[in-house]
Parts: structure tokens; C-alpha cells; sequence
């Protein structure tokens, strides 16, 4: 068995589906009905959950996923090591784009997201193939130091 999917068999997936659930339940969605909730599971094995809230002004609303990291993260969290969402829809939802960017930030490329519903259909994604070649803090350590400088020098020329 590799790494990984030792890794992926220590995650206790069901548990996670109930507390993304139960989060889904809070979930305050009164704009769009659309309710989600997210469980995480942290570096020391602590779990954490969130649901989207949604606001009248409507760009100020914050996807289940974001609460559920940002929580961690406010606990001390740097690591998820594995991510459920849960909806109330025959179609899994699958994270929106600006989450799978915050996603990138706190999981490793390995690590895997569950998808899950209220029918008990199940789905796992790849944090990597969710977000391929994401921009991330090794982006900015591999930054070229010469660059603006260079860009400088062009500009007064
Ligand atoms: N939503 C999430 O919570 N997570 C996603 O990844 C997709 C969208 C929420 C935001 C909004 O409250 C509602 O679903 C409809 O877009």
C-alpha cells in the first residue's frame, strides 16, 4: 500500500459526511436555498465544520468550505489533511473555484476532498485535479528575485 492511500484509509470519511451534515443544517442560505456544509479534519486530528452564510448584500457571501478552513485556520490549523462537502442535491457539489484556491493554500496536492449528498452518494477528488498547477506559496518562493528589477531597468530605458 503507498503513502497516500494510507494516508487516505486513516481518514474516517463517514464521520466527516455526518459533521458536514449537520453543518449543512445551519447553513444560512436565505438568498439562494442552497445550503452546504463542510467538515474538515486538522494536522492533530481535530475536526472542524462550516456553512455558507449568505448576506443581503449578496457578494458578501462566504462559501461553506472558506468558513470551514478559516475556522480551522483560526484554531491553529495549517494542515487539513482531508475535506467533505455536503448538499442536499441529486448532483454532488463540487467546491467553487475561489474555494479550491483556498483549498490549495492549506491542503497538500495529495490529499483528497470528499463530495457527499443526502442519498449517501459519494465522490473523491484529488486536491490536485481540482486545481491543477495551482498558484501557491512555492509560486512565490520560486519568484524571480531579477524580475522587477529587470522590468525597472526596461521602463527606463
Ligand atoms: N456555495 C458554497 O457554499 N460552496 C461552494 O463551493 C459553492 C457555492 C454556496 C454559496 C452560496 O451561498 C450558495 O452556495 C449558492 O451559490
Amino acid at each position: 500500500m503507498s503513502a497516500n492511500s494510507e494516508q487516505h484509509n486513516a481518514i474516517n470519511w463517514q464521520q466527516l459526511h455526518e459533521k458536514a451534515q449537520q453543518a449543512h443544517d445551519n447553513a444560512y442560505a436565505p438568498y439562494s436555498n442552497f445550503k452546504v456544509g463542510a467538515a474538515l479534519i486538522g494536522e492533530n486530528d481535530e475536526l472542524f465544520t462550516g456553512c455558507n452564510v449568505e448576506n443581503a448584500s449578496y457578494g458578501l457571501t462566504v462559501c461553506a468550505e472558506r468558513n470551514c478552513i478559516s475556522t480551522a485556520v483560526g484554531q491553529g490549523v495549517r494542515n487539513v489533511k482531508a475535506l467533505v462537502v455536503f448538499t442536499a442535491q441529486k448532483k454532488l457539489t463540487s467546491p467553487c473555484g475561489a474555494c479550491r484556491q483556498v483549498i490549495a493554500e492549506f491542503m497538500t496536492q495529495d490529499a483528497m476532498i470528499g463530495l457527499v449528498n443526502h442519498l449517501g452518494d459519494s465522490q473523491l477528488w484529488r486536491v490536485s485535479d481540482l486545481l491543477p498547477d495551482a498558484f501557491t506559496t512555492q509560486s512565490l518562493k520560486d519568484a524571480d528575485k531579477n524580475l522587477n528589477s529587470t522590468v525597472q531597468e526596461k521602463g527606463q530605458s
